[in-house]
């Protein structure tokens, strides 16, 4: 090939596929998430099942909120308070309240998971609806 040839080549392959979305990695600085093609890692993955399993019908599928409990994707707290929050529940005075989940095996290992996959969606690198898992 001409230099030429192969430069244009070599633009229209990586631009385009950055460009394009495809094969775009997103990792979170603080490393919770990390996100390929789209598709995310094993910890982010259970986040979403597990937020699945015991968040959404208050805060709304994919972390969006509803009508009883506020959006966790809008304005996300950092790590320290997230934990608290979720190992310890919450009430701010009001008829809503949230338990703590520090004495539920189910959810009291994986609340670090869990804030992988709503920092992945507050940044944007997860979409809405089930995501598609990274291979291990
Ligand atoms: C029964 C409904 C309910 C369930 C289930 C629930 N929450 Fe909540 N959550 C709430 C309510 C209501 C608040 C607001 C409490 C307040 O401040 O008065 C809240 C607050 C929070 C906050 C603080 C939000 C902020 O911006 O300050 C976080 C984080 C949170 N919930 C995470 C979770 C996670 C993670 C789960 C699942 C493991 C969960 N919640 C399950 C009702 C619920």
């Amino acid at each position: 090939m001409h230099r030429l040839q192969y430069l244009v080549w070599f633009a229209v392959v990586f631009f385009g596929l950055a460009g394009g979305g495809t094969f775009a990695e997103h990792a979170a600085a603080d490393g919770f998430y990390r996100v390929v093609d789209g598709k995310a890692d094993a910890r982010t993955y259970n986040g979403y099942r597990r937020y699945n399993a015991g968040c959404n019908h208050c805060h709304g599928p994919d972390g969006i909120g509803s009508s009883f409990a506020s959006s966790l994707v809008d304005r996300p707290l950092g790590i320290e308070e997230f934990r608290r929050v979720v190992r310890n529940g919450r009430s701010s005075g009001g008829a809503s309240v949230m338990k703590g989940f520090g004495d539920d095996p189910n959810f009291a290992p994986y609340i670090d998971d869990i804030y992988a996959y709503l920092q992945a969606r507050a940044e944007g690198a997860l979409g809405r609806g089930r995501p598609q898992r990274l291979e291990p």
